[in-house]
């Protein structure tokens, strides 16, 4: 049996597989949320991820029935990019920065002036962002001097769970590339970024691969988890990489697209492809020797959750609210009879990168209503990851496949305008369990159940249902999807 732990944002979630990597049990165990003393922060305490992971791995156990013995091996996935920052002592210094804190504006166009955005790319693959690690480092050195003289080691979320576990300090280089330290190409610590920065590059774990065993429970981790003390522990992958795993999303030319609160289009390389305008984060995936591409969409399925939650659904029907919206949405012919959304609720990474940008809802009329809204929101949503996929065809990055994840492969509608919008036909997988089920396959490989990450793939991920483009419908969504690419810099041009 294997384990698999992701540490998100909202919990923590451990998914137990066998060696046919079939899911035995799974639970979450839920974070406090994220603080946010001044807008635009975002922190959580570090402990409290510790704490359920305990309970999350726990609970799975008790659930599954499965004796810690019988696990070979835990792996781990986490959200990426958080900055925590530990002692001499390995004692947490103050809560994190999370991902999507937003606060580091300033040191990210320091860096960019600094160092030029054309430096950072060669040295790193990516520009310099508010949500990458070493803006939060430099924050913290800036505005908390005192506290960063005690700074000796910096770690990611899922990270400083495993030095809980297993007392190694330790990262994967897929998590690593979103520190901005990491020379994302050659797969080790940048000394040009460290430095030109100033950050000592003794702070930095030691490197592994993300199928790479890296420690084994440690007696405390054991207490706290009720796994076995021994027991093998690998490197794993930030959420995105893992989640690409767990989705069979490995070799080059495979693409997915999924749907959650944001929306991520992700595609394996076999080499470190790189944007030089900077739309798209360029990482190393957690297959030995490969890379990745993705782009993001900020408020993505967050788009049609603001909707529910501002604008409610019919009370008469009691079934789930979003199939509910999602039957009112398709009564709207494609296309929306012309009305347009712009999911920028939450500013935008690609390809505007800009933190200020703001959505619209364009080309309304009076006898359009609730289901040419909802189902604007839905194509808009799907236009906006089809500008990533308009990079890929730009930078020469093959896609031969498209897979669909997290909420938006769940609705047949959003399945079939996905394959519309992207003029491609998509699949989905029979069991997504997202990006602790990934991590519990890189165990697996760490464990030698599969001898590489390729046939753990090949040999547990199966395709469920593979919806072509409706070439009509497709015709009608390209001149929307012309018309949508105006949208932003119209909105530039109003000052919005
Ligand atoms: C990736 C990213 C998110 C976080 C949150 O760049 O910011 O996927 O990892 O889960």
């Amino acid at each position: 049996k294997l384990l698999g732990i992701d540490v998100g944002t909202g919990g923590t979630r451990a998914v137990l597989i066998d060696d046919k990597g079939r899911v035995i049990a799974s639970r979450t165990a839920e974070h406090q949320p994220f603080a946010s003393p001044k807008t635009g922060w975002a922190e959580q305490d570090p402990h409290d991820w510790w704490r359920a992971c305990g309970e999350s791995v726990r609970a799975v156990l008790v659930e599954s029935g499965v004796t810690n013995s019988e696990i070979a091996a835990v792996g781990f996935s986490g959200q990426m990019h958080g900055a925590v920052l530990l002692d001499e002592n390995n004692q947490v210094l103050r809560p994190s920065l999370i991902w999507c804190d937003q606060r580091t504006a300033e040191e990210a166009r320091e860096l960019t002036e600094q160092i030029g955005e054309k430096q950072l790319i060669e040295w790193t693959c990516n520009p310099a962002l508010t949500n990458f690690t070493l803006t939060k480092l430099m924050w913290v050195r800036k505005h908390e001097p005192k506290l960063y003289e005690r700074f000796r080691r910096l770690q990611l979320p899922k990270d400083y769970v495993r030095l809980r576990l297993t007392g190694e300090f330790a990262m994967d280089m897929a998590d690593g590339s979103g520190t901005l330290l990491l020379d994302v190409a050659r797969r080790r610590w940048s000394s040009e970024m460290a430095n030109a920065t100033g950050i000592d590059l003794k702070a930095l774990p030691p490197l592994f691969e993300s199928c790479d065993v890296c420690g084994v429970v440690s007696k405390e981790g054991a207490a706290a988890t009720g796994l076995a003390a021994g027991t093998p522990v690998v490197a794993g992958a930030g959420d995105q990489a893992a989640g690409a795993v767990g989705l069979g999303v490995v070799s080059a030319g495979a693409v997915h697209a999924t749907i959650g609160t944001s929306g991520v289009v992700f595609a394996s390389t076999d080499r470190p492809a790189m944007d030089p305008l900077g739309r798209l984060h360029t990482f190393c995936h957690a297959v030995p020797g490969r890379w990745h591409v993705m782009g993001v969409t900020q408020a993505a399925g967050l788009s049609l959750r603001w909707f529910r939650d501002n604008f409610g659904t019919r009370v008469e029907d009691r079934r789930d609210p979003y199939d509910r919206l999602m039957d009112e949405a398709a009564s709207a012919p494609p296309g929306c009879d012309g009305v347009l959304w712009a999911p920028y609720l939450m500013g935008e990474r690609t390809p505007h990168v800009d933190p200020n940008a703001r959505a619209a809802l364009v080309g309304l009329a009076a006898n359009h209503g609730r289901a040419h809204i909802l189902r604007a929101i839905l194509e808009g949503v799907a236009f906006s990851l089809r500008d990533s996929l308009s990079i890929f065809a730009e930078m020469g990055v093959p896609v031969s496949s498209i897979r669909l994840g997290g909420g938006g492969q769940r609705s047949p509608l959003w399945r079939q305008i996905q394959a519309d919008v992207y003029k491609h036909k998509v699949e989905t997988i029979l069991v997504d369990e997202g990006a602790a089920h990934g991590a519990a396959l890189l165990a697996g490989v760490g464990a030698k159940v599969w001898p590489t990450v390729d046939a753990a793939c090949a040999e547990t991920v199966q395709v469920g249902e593979t919806i072509a483009p409706d070439l009509t419908n497709s015709a009608v969504l390209q001149q929307q999807y012309e018309r949508y690419r105006r949208i932003y810099p119209a909105l530039r041009s109003i000052g919005m």
